[in-house]
Formats: C-alpha cells, structure tokens, sequence
C-alpha cells in the first residue's frame, strides 16, 4: 500500500514527450477504460497479475467501475492518443476518512509505457484530490512491480503497509 500526504504535494507539472490530455471518461468509454485495465495488467512483465485477473473479465471489470460510479461516486480519469485511450485511473473520494483511493491503480496501455504517461496522471490525480480538500490518497499494488518501484514512490508516495 502506498500512501501520499496531500499536504506535502507540491510539485510542477510532469514534462511529457506525448500529447496527452487527462480527462474524466463518459459512461459509454467505461468499456474501453476497462479493456485497458485488463489488458495493461494482463500483459505487465512476469504477469504479476495472474492470479488476481483470474476473477475478472473486461465486462466484468466494466460492471465493477459502473457499480463504484454509481454507488461510490467513483470517477475515472483517462487519458487518449490518437482517439484511444491509453491510461486510466478510477479513484473513490472518501470524505469521511479524507482519503482518496486509486481502485484501479494507474494502467497505462502496454505500447504507451516509459513515455511519462503514468507519472502524468499521477500528477493529476493528487492535484485534483488536493483540491478536493483530501488529506492522503492511497493505492493497494504489489511489492517489486514497475509501479511499486518506479510509479509510486514519486510525490511523496511511502510504503505503508506490506501485506504477506
Ligand atoms: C507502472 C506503469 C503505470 C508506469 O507507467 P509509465 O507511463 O510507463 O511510467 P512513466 O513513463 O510515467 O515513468 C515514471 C517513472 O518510472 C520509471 N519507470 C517506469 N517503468 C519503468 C520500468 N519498467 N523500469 C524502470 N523504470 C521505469 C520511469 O523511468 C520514470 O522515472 P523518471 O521520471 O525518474 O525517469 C506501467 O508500467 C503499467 O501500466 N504497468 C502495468 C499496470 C500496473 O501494474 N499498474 C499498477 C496497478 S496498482
């Protein structure tokens, strides 16, 4: 579990080498954000994710992101090259607790990957939880992945806790 405190996120925007605009995704691009999901996880190196896809299809996952928007006020933010989107994150604001949670992780299309995509919507989604007025955000993943290693740790992002 990663963990960053809002009130220490101060950093200027990513330089990006793409044209990449972060946005929110419409109901009927959940689909598309949820094949990305599935996709991107499914095809990380030394499929890490395996055993945890085994519960979940891309229409699964689909209903899932749906039933968070509807139940949880989910939001999920994206972003597209060429008319295709190419990273997603879904993130549920608890107000109660003052968290923001990254449901989904942040999956970026496996062709679109060490092009600062990742670090990008990162950025924006600490800005816009900051501005929410969200005192930490957080995000569950596994030990040793790219994004464990590479991704999270930028901003601030700590370890906290390492599940067995
Ligand atoms: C982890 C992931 C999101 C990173 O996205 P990305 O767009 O490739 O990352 P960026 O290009 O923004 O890179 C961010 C930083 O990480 C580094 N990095 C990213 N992937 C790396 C890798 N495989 N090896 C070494 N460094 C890496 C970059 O060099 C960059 O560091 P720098 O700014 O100091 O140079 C992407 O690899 C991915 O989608 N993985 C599969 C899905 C996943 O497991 N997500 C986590 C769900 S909880």
């Amino acid at each position: 579990m990663f963990r960053w405190d809002l009130s220490k996120f101060d950093y200027p925007n990513p330089s990006q080498t793409a044209e990449i605009r972060i946005r929110l995704a419409s109901e009927s691009e959940i689909g598309s954000a949820a094949e990305v999901w599935y996709e991107g996880l499914a095809e990380e190196e030394g499929s890490p994710w395996a055993n945890y896809l085994k519960k979940w299809t891309p229409a699964t996952a689909a209903k899932w992101f749906l039933d968070s928007k509807k139940r949880l006020s989910a939001k999920m933010l994206v972003a597209e090259s060429s008319r295709k989107i190419v990273v997603i994150n879904g993130i549920i604001s608890e107000r109660n607790s003052g968290k923001g949670r990254f449901f989904t992780g942040i999956v970026v299309s496996p062709s679109y990957r060490r092009q600062g995509i990742g670090l990008l919507i990162l950025h924006k989604t600490l800005l816009d939880l900051k501005r929410e007025g969200l005192a930490s955000a957080e995000v569950e993943t596994i030990q040793g992945i790219p994004a464990a290693k590479y991704l999270y740790p930028k901003y601030g992002g700590m370890t906290l806790q390492v599940l067995a």
